[in-house]
């Protein structure tokens, strides 16, 4: 049976994706029209398959094989091989490894206190009225709260992803990071996005100098990462529970440990960053839920400023909001596979070499496994009804052997920044301020997200 979809189009669906004012757009749309399953083109891969349904998702859940073309634009940030796309026997080692420091209990128990650190510097900055100022030597402390709640709006993803920068920095180097300036680091990996990512869709970059300032950034993040790589090797470090310190005692090449620290940094921040600002997005329209929440963090840390690695598992509520801000807005929207055989897929039949997409947006927003899809009900994530839905109706770390390896760091540095933030403070959208996605490498807002902060004691 043919899979439904749209008519081919020269311009290899381009223009169907601009017209409907994005891919997320033109996805929703596809699944409307034809059903869980549709057959459509983008950039990059003449023929994907679009899978919107948990139940079909599982069929293609086995899949180890990333289409190189949709993955070329991260080939600069690679030198021994785009880690994306790997054959899968290499991947799964490599796998292994991430999986052995970044899911591991102990090296994030043993970053904790650092992580902690960061966010509370965050939270003395904006609850002083100094977003956007370099972080401060020390804490505030209660003389600063002079200048708190000063009306000034936060860019609360510019500075969160900085944030999430600075701690994922502090994991991959270990000790080694305190000369890194993650703030240059930000923008180079912009650059290096902005001009690749246009490269792939074919993009007008407004500045001339893209191509100039992608090359120049590219240079700076490898002499970075070289230069921590250097100074772990001097030291004689074997610390696996920070992600050089691992690379270096697995016996791993120079140029894959390079490689794998670029993509993870890459692979980290952006995302991490983004979910935290969705989340106080949500939370700013939604008071009942802040209020929740801020009773919860009360009740579980009473007057400390910051959990314990043990008080995350506790606050559960706080967890059901991060899931359902990241169901609305999940930061990796997307995925990919190529099948290496003959597929079933529910009445269809793909052949060896096809891609097939996921869009993990609309997954979360197909009406038939979450009613009333746009609604924003953290309740959907309270363990009796998880319990009645398919595993895959949720899935904002991917899917199968190439899911996210860093799934559970995140959530622990996502939950710890959120908790140090919404114990102090009390976030509002910033008045005129309009709040639009679009779907990048993540899915991020175009103009910022723009909010404004008050002390929790003065509301
Ligand atoms: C809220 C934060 C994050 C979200 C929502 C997220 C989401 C995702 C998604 C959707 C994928 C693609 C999965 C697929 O194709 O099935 C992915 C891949 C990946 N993520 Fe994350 N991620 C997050 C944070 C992190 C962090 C903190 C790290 C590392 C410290 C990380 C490391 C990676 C890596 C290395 C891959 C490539 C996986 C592979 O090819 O084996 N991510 N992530």
């Amino acid at each position: 049976m043919r899979i439904p979809g749209p008519e081919h189009q020269e311009d290899g669906g381009r223009s169907a994706v601009a017209a409907a004012g994005g891919l997320h757009q033109y996805q929703l749309r596809l699944h409307a029209a034809y059903g869980p399953v549709v057959r459509f083109q983008l950039p990059g891969a003449d023929t994907a398959v679009s899978v919107a349904d948990p139940v079909l998702l599982e069929a293609t859940a086995h899949l180890d094989k990333r289409p190189e073309e949709l993955f070329a634009f991260l080939d600069p940030l690679c030198e021994a091989g785009n880690l994306q796309v790997l054959p899968a026997d290499e991947h799964t080692p490599w796998r292994r490894l991430l999986l052995s420091v970044l899911a591991g209990r102990p090296s994030h128990e043993r970053h904790f206190a650092r992580f902690a650190e960061l966010a509370r510097e965050v939270a003395d900055r904006w609850a002083t009225g100094q977003a956007g100022q370099p972080a401060p030597a020390g804490p505030a402390g209660p003389a600063g709260r002079a200048g708190s709640a000063n009306g000034q709006p936060i860019e609360l993803q510019k500075e969160l992803t900085a944030l999430s920068l600075r701690m994922i920095c502090g994991f991959a180097f270990g000790g080694a990071d305190a000369d890194t300036d993650a703030d240059r680091l930000v923008v180079a990996f912009e650059d290096v996005l902005t001009e690749h990512l246009g490269r792939l869709y074919q993009v007008p970059r407004p500045d001339p100098r893209s191509a100039e300032r992608a090359e120049e950034a590219l240079a700076y993040l490898r002499a970075t990462v070289d230069r921590v790589v250097a100074a772990h090797r001097s030291d004689g470090r074997t610390d696996r529970s920070d992600l050089i310190g691992a690379l270096v005692e697995a016996g791993e090449s120079p140029a894959r440990i390079r490689d794998t620290v670029m993509v993870t940094l890459l692979a980290a921040h952006h995302t991490t960053g983004v979910a935290v600002s969705w989340t106080l997005h949500l939370l700013g329209r939604h008071p009942d839920a802040a209020d929740r929440v801020a009773a919860e963090l009360d009740e579980v840390l009473g007057d400390r400023a910051a959990p314990d690695y043990g008080d995350l598992r506790r606050l559960t509520y706080l967890d059901m909001v991060l899931k359902e801000s990241m169901r609305l807005f999940p930061p990796g929207p997307y995925g990919a596979r190529e099948t290496t055989e003959h597929l079933a897929l529910g009445p269809y039949e793909i052949p060896a070499g096809t891609t097939v997409f996921y869009p993990f947006w609309a997954v979360h927003l197909n009406p038939e496994h979450w009613p009333e899809p746009e609604r924003f009900d953290p309740e959907r994530f309270a363990p009796q009804e998880v319990a009645k839905r398919h595993r895959l109706a949720y899935v904002p770390f991917g899917i199968g052997p190439r899911s996210c390896e860093g799934a559970a760091l995140a959530t622990v540095e996502a939950q710890l920044v959120l908790a140090v933030l919404l114990k102090r403070l009390r976030f509002q959208p910033a008045p005129g301020h309009e709040v639009t996605p679009v779907e990048r490498f993540v899915l991020w807002a175009r103009d910022g997200i723009r909010m404004t902060v008050q002390l929790r004691e003065l509301t």
